[in-house]
């Protein structure tokens, strides 16, 4: 550390008589040493504090947003993304990007958060300080969310105009940006890494809980996948190109690409998979459109759906339209894939029976009831002797599409690995492959008309 005052104090004294110029070019040295240690320039650094009047929608002064908060904007803006401050729960704040444009009456989204899962409260401060670090901290200056990139050369911060947020080095170069770290939204030109990463997006718990929920979209060196509890996979992409070639996946990137009708001002917006060892993509296509499709986000939802928007500058409300939803009712289209809403996992609730994207009934030991979203089952306890198994024809469960399952072994080998484990809460078998399904969750059981396939669900003596 440089402390001048110890040993200037007596020189002081001697220069003050004699000559007093010397003492101002020392001083001016040691605070010129002082600036080169504090590598982001004055005009640079910000301190924005969370306190002040709160900004909601309403009827007509409309700037809503996603998830219906009050917020508070901060100075940061580049059209059309704003940092602000919003809560749907009373002083307990996430910071966020905001996309759209304010004097549209459109919902804006949020497209990316510091502190999911981590609430700051009132008078929370959100600063780049001249060290470089980028920190969210409380009022008592607790740090909640920070960049680390204290002493590593930044020198400004910038939200440019897709979205990303950088803190740059004095070559421009990005020493941290808010790309890396994803919540549960792509902006275009946005990728999950297989290395490096980041390798996931996580969904939203619900409207008003801001936590982590129980989705995730995955990147592996295979496929990209969508999990349920992190180990539950209901989807995942089937790419012949490579796993025929047995090359690996290095990144999935969301892209707009100009297509052949370019004249026409055609743009298509792809989900890009480029994997290693060739220049070949494989690609999930998600829609073409005639209109500047940049302002487009990915958007895994809180209900583990996957779901594409694009924003068309020139609509006034409802500005941003859905393009693409992985599971809809749709038939496959345009090479665009659908799946059936039945393989969501929470379709039909904690245990329904869901057929063509409708949930038609309630499952029981006596016969299938009506569906409503209380169908349950009954715990069926520990003990072998308390439980007995009833059989459901032509069903699958919602991880027997995308995962192998084990096998071949023999029903009664799946029955008793089922009987034996606790947590199984019925399991599921197919004849004609002789593979056995173990399910800890039944929630969303499909039925494929397949009298090759059947569920085995427990269920109480008593
Ligand atoms: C926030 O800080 C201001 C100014 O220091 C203070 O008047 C106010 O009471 C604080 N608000 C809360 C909720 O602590
Ligand atoms: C696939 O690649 C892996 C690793 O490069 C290699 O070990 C394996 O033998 C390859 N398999 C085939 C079928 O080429
Ligand atoms: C699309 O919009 C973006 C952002 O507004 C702009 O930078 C880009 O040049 C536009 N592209 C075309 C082809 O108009
Ligand atoms: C049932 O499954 C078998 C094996 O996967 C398949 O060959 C057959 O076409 C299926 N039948 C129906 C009605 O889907």
């Amino acid at each position: 550390m440089i402390h001048p005052y110890p040993t200037l104090a007596p020189n002081e004294v001697a220069m003050s008589t004699s000559s007093p110029s010397l003492l101002i070019i020392f001083y001016f040295l040691v605070s010129s040493i002082y600036i080169s240690n504090a590598i982001v320039p004055a005009n640079e650094t910000f301190r924005y504090v969370n306190e002040g009047d709160l900004r909601y929608g309403n009827d007509y002064m409309v700037y809503l947003s996603e998830y219906a908060p009050t917020y508070r904007p901060l100075p940061p803006f580049t059209f059309p993304f704003q940092l602000c401050f919003y809560n749907t729960t009373p002083n307990s704040y996430t910071l966020g990007l905001r996309m759209g444009t304010v004097r549209s009456e459109t919902v804006m989204p949020w497209v990316w958060e510091a502190n999911r899962g981590k609430p700051v409260r009132e008078n929370a401060t959100f600063s780049l300080g001249s060290d470089g670090n980028l920190i969210l901290a409380e009022a008592n200056g607790q740090i909640v969310w920070q960049t680390n990139t204290a002493n590593k050369g930044v020198v400004s911060f910038a939200i440019l105009s897709n979205g990303n947020m950088v803190l740059q080095d004095s070559t421009g170069k990005f020493v941290w940006q808010s790309f890396d770290s994803p919540t549960d939204t792509l902006l275009v030109g946005q990728a999950l890494r297989v290395s490096g990463g980041p390798y996931k997006l996580v969904s939203r718990d619900s409207v008003t809980n801001n936590v982590d929920g129980v989705y995730s979209l995955v990147i592996e060196p295979k496929r990209l996948a969508l999990y349920y509890k992190n180990n539950m996979r209901y989807w995942s992409s089937t790419f012949p190109e490579i796993n025929r070639k047995n090359v690996t996946i290095i990144d999935a990137t969301l892209v707009i690409l100009e297509t052949e009708y370019e004249e026409n001002n055609f743009h298509s917006l792809r989900c890009d998979i480029l994997n290693g060892q060739s220049w070949e993509f494989a690609s999930i296509a998600m829609g073409q459109i005639r209109y500047n499709s940049s302002l487009s986000y990915l958007r895994l939802g809180i209900d583990g759906n996957l779901r594409l928007y694009t924003y068309r500058a020139n609509v006034i409300r409802n500005a941003w339209s859905l393009l693409y939803t992985m599971f809809d009712k749709r038939e496959d289209e345009g090479g665009m894939t659908f799946e059936d809403e039945c393989h969501l996992p929470n379709r039909c609730g904690k245990f329904g029976l869901c057929e063509d994207s409708q949930c038609v009934g309630c499952p029981t030991p006596n016969g299938v009831f009506a569906w409503s979203k209380d169908c349950n089952t009954k715990s069926p306890g520990c003990k072998e002797s308390g439980f007995k198994y009833y059989e459901l024809k032509g069903v699958d469960h919602f991880t027997v599409k995308y995962t192998g399952g084990t096998g071949p072994v023999k029903r009664s080998d799946c029955e008793s690995k089922c009987t034996k484990d606790c947590k199984c809460m019925g399991y599921f078998y197919h004849t004609d492959r002789s593979r056995c399904w173990i399910a800890y969750e039944l929630k969303t059981l499909t039925r494929v008309g397949n009298s090759t396939s059947s569920a085995y669900i427990k269920t109480p003596l008593s």
